[in-house]
């Protein structure tokens, strides 16, 4: 039985003649960089995420980064974010120039350790980066007081999260005060290349953002801060505008995959996480006891599998250097023991009772 991580080809194959119709206009009136099809997922991705604001961008990581570079931190300032998370949201600390700051993470949940976070703010604590890893919207009540009392930004790393919501109703995009996506191919909601957008409800924050995307200037050659060029590709945006229209149904069919595995899955030797059914499950992860030899039975019966992330922030080369904080116990846990299962929306249901049936077996 051919089982696949995650096949766009098979989920987008419905819209691919209308996605070549609108790039194919493109083309023809040469309209590149920015344009309508820009505007209109900015506004239709706005209003999905239930904020007012949105810039489109190049990527997730400029999301991020531009997100940072907003605020125009200094070089003492400190950002703190999870040590299990991908290394975007460390490498947008590091590229502005200010102080990166870590704290553990939840074994429960991934979620980021509000508490640990809460001790180590202090009068340099500028932002804070929730991020709702594999989908799943980070804790983050007592941060978003604390942040509220202290003038402190919260970011959400919401790269992975695109139509999550949580118990309580709220969506994703509307954690904190601003919120940072990524259009990845691998994503929910993927590109045919990179893609990004920050969204918010704060007029000052969009202004600048708006600005820092194209070289500091919201008109041409009227360029008010030093900037990078960091725009969404009007083909992506084509290709966005398509898929946006049906990302219910692909989170959706998700979620109903992460259930049947909730049910099924009971192999005592293996933990699964506590993560609302309301997330988008852009990930499926398991901790594994004995990760070596599950692997290797994984590849004997031919089902795929991936690492999110077998790295921790601070034991990360890149990042070692610039770690003030080190003890970490969780994240250190879910880097070495955590298995990445298929979660592809179209996946049938003989494909995961195959895939139940050898796990359980394990
Ligand atoms: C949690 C998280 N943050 C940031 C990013 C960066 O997004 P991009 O790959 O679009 O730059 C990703 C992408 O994998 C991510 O998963």
């Amino acid at each position: 039985m051919k089982i696949e991580f995650n096949n766009i080809y098979r989920q987008d194959k419905t819209l691919f003649n209308n996605i070549i119709r609108d790039i194919k206009k493109i083309i023809k009136n040469s309209k590149f960089i920015l344009g309508d099809e820009v505007s209109k997922f900015e506004n239709k991705f706005a209003k999905f995420t239930n904020t007012k604001y949105c810039i489109g961008c190049a990527n997730g990581s400029d999301a991020l980064y531009l997100a940072i570079k907003s605020l125009h931190l200094k070089k003492k300032d400190e950002v703190i974010i999870p040590d299990m998370t991908y290394v975007a949201t460390a490498s947008a600390v590091i590229n502005n120039g200010c102080k990166l700051r870590i704290a553990d993470v939840n074994l429960e949940d991934a979620s980021i350790k509000q508490d640990e976070v809460i001790k180590k703010i202090n009068k340099n604590t500028k932002a804070i980066i929730v991020v709702n890893l594999w989908g799943y919207l980070a804790n983050y009540k007592k941060l978003k007081k604390i942040c509220e009392e202290k003038k402190i930004v919260l970011i959400e790393d919401a790269a992975q999260s695109i139509g999550s919501y949580n118990d309580e109703g709220v969506n994703s995009g509307n954690i904190g005060d601003i919120a940072c996506f990524s259009f990845f191919p691998g994503k929910n909601l993927g590109a045919y290349g990179d893609g990004g957008a920050v969204v918010t409800n704060n007029k000052i924050f969009y202004e600048k953002i708006l600005k820092l995307r194209t070289h500091g200037a919201k008109k041409k050659f009227k360029h008010e801060l030093v900037g990078i060029n960091s725009r969404l590709h009007s083909m992506q945006a084509v290709v966005l505008n398509h898929k946006l229209k049906r990302i219910d149904l692909i989170n959706n069919k998700k979620r109903s995959i992460a259930n049947y595995y909730y049910k099924n899955l009971n192999n005592k030797n293996i933990k699964l996480f506590k993560i609302s059914k309301n997330s988008s499950f852009h990930q499926f992860v398991l901790l594994v006891k004995k990760r070596k030899e599950f692997l290797n039975y994984l590849n004997k019966h031919k089902i795929p599998y991936g690492f999110h992330y077998p790295y921790t922030i601070h034991e990360t080369k890149a990042f070692k250097k610039y770690c003030y904080d080190k003890n970490f116990r969780n994240s250190k846990i879910i880097a070495r023991k955590g298995v990445s299962i298929p979660i592809d929306p179209y996946l049938k249901k003989k494909q995961l009772d195959f895939i139940i049936k050898k796990i359980n077996y394990f």
